[in-house]
């Protein structure tokens, strides 16, 4: 073979291999099947969160719960039967909201191109309306996941990180999902928008360790005002307060200032200010807001990748909350 031939099959083998690294997804999956499906879900979604703006903070965190459970294949939006317990019932769950805005937008679709679009590209869709909906940078979504068959409560702890993880236990988390530490440090700027329940981090406030009741890295007026949202003993399970304060509900890099200021809400959120890699990060972050912008927008497609579906794998869910 002349060296044309073997450039060319290098060529061949490199398109191959990446490929296969990547899954296999596209911009655009749906121009030809089902032309109007991003439209129908940034339909729904706007529709939701102007009468709700809580929901942008649920679908982004639903994607997120997505992706790390089975990969990013619909797995979280399946309901528990008589004979299973599935991922959303998983204690870990607390508060996972936005389930309704999926159902909508599936239904719609369904009625318009029956049978085509995935509920968890649905998901991958609804989290990036979201994010531009709260003032975030709107991002291309590469598309064609086909939905799972399977979704245990008993696969959520092993794969989702707790809010009292530390800086190394992140970085281990997300590697197992191939995303990098500093991918961890800009997907956890997504804090910047929803609520938690107090129960996420009251031990930072009552019972830190044997030795010191409160966690000397929290900010002591914050801590003190989180007392007051969240008294000890307190019987109401419902009690939640905003993980960014000054801007609850728009997406930009005061998570990062939070932090610099001790008062990152989680263990998980304060940690990263703990080494000197990912406080780097934080600080790039919180002082360059459009460099954050772009490396969330880059680090959500990624982390939209993890352990897709696609081709003839899986199945297009009818209704995203049972298998077909
Ligand atoms: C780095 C590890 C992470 C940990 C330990 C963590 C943990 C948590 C916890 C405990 C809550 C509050 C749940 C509650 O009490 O109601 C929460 C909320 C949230 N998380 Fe994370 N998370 C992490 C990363 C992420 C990532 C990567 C995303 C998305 C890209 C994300 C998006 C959200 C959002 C938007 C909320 C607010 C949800 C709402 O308001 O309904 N989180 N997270
Ligand atoms: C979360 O799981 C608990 C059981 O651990 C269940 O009672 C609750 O309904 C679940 N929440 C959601 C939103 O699915
Ligand atoms: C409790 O936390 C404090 C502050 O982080 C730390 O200095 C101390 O070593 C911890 N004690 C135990 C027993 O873990």
């Amino acid at each position: 073979m002349g060296s044309g031939g073997e450039i060319v099959l290098a060529v061949m083998v490199v398109l191959c291999l990446s490929s296969q690294l990547e899954a296999q997804l596209e911009v655009g999956f749906y121009d030809a099947t089902c032309p109007q499906a991003e439209l129908i879900v940034k339909l729904l979604v706007t529709k939701a969160v102007a009468s709700n703006i809580g929901l942008a903070a649920g679908l982004v965190r639903l994607h997120f719960h997505d992706c790390f459970v089975r990969g990013c294949d619909g797995s979280v939006l399946i309901d528990s039967t008589s004979t299973n317990t599935a991922e959303k019932d998983s204690s870990i769950n607390t508060s996972l909201r936005g389930f309704e805005v999926i159902d909508s937008a599936k239904a719609l679709l369904e009625a318009t191109c029956n049978g085509v679009v995935s509920c968890a590209d649905i998901l991958a869709f609804a989290a990036r309306d979201s994010i531009a909906l709260t003032g975030g940078i709107s991002y291309q979504v590469p598309a064609g996941r086909r939905d799972g068959r399977v979704s245990l409560a008993s696969d959520t702890f092993a794969n989702l990180p707790a809010p009292s993880f530390n800086v190394d236990q992140l970085t281990q988390s997300f590697q197992a999902k191939g995303l990098t530490q500093d991918q961890m440090v800009t997907l956890s700027g997504a804090h910047t928008i929803g609520r938690s329940h107090c129960s996420s981090f009251s031990n930072r406030l009552y019972n830190f360790n044997t030795t010191v009741k409160q966690d000397p890295s929290l900010d002591a007026t914050y801590a003190a005002q989180l007392k007051k949202q969240c008294p000890q003993g307190s019987t109401n399970s419902n009690l939640v307060v905003p993980m960014d304060p000054p801007s609850p509900n728009i997406v930009d890099t005061n998570y990062y200032n939070d932090i610099l200021v001790n008062r990152g809400l989680f263990t998980s959120d304060q940690t990263l200010l703990s080494k000197a890699t990912t406080a780097s990060h934080v600080k790039q972050n919180a002082a360059n807001s459009l460099l954050w912008q772009n490396k969330f927008a880059t680090a959500m497609v990624a982390m939209g990748q993890v352990g897709v579906l696609t081709g003839s794998n899986g199945e297009i869910r009818l209704n995203c909350r049972a298998i077909n």
